[in-house]
């Protein structure tokens, strides 16, 4: 069961990203434009919301079985990263990503929709670029 969790939670990495990128794209040229909140955009920032909340699940149960979790160890990069830094960026992040979400999900401007999905989001998508142990930053670490 670890080693599946391991494989969903890095696989879907991707697809949180993707989603991410599309809907900071769309809402800032939206935003830009003045154009109008439509249902696919509704749909996109929905999806983009459910994709980090997986992740948060995936991540959380992992959080209690993962062998990289270990506050004991954290005199070591690896074990910091995981309980701590890989922890906290993503928690920041996925809050920012839940605010532009329900701020545009409260306010009744298109415009305004659009702003808070590409500020919110778009903080929380640089925070998790910054937060995912790449392959190229954290030993063990896999692409997919
Ligand atoms: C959008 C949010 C997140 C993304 C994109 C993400 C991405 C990743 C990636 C790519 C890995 C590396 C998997 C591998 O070694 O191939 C990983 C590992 C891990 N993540 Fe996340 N993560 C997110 C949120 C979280 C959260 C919120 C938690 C904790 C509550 C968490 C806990 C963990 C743990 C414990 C591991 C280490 C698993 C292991 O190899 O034993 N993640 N994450």
């Amino acid at each position: 069961m670890y080693s599946g969790l391991v494989h969903a939670h890095s696989g879907l990495r991707w697809v949180a990203l993707l989603l991410l990128v599309a809907a900071v794209a769309t809402a800032f040229s939206r935003w830009q434009g003045r154009a109008d909140f439509t249902e696919s955009n509704r749909k996109l920032y929905l999806f983009t919301l459910i994709s980090v909340h997986t992740q948060l699940v995936l991540g959380l149960v992992l959080y209690f079985i993962s062998p990289k979790v270990d506050f004991g160890m954290m005199s070591e990069k690896l074990y910091r990263f995981y309980t701590v830094e890989h922890l906290a960026g993503m928690l920041i992040a996925i809050a920012l990503v839940t605010v532009g979400y329900s701020r545009a999900k409260r306010l009744s401007n298109a415009t305004a929709k659009h702003k808070a999905v590409a500020i919110f989001m778009g903080l929380g998508l640089l925070l998790i670029l910054a937060s995912i142990p790449w392959p190229f930053r954290i030993p063990g670490a896999g692409w997919f």
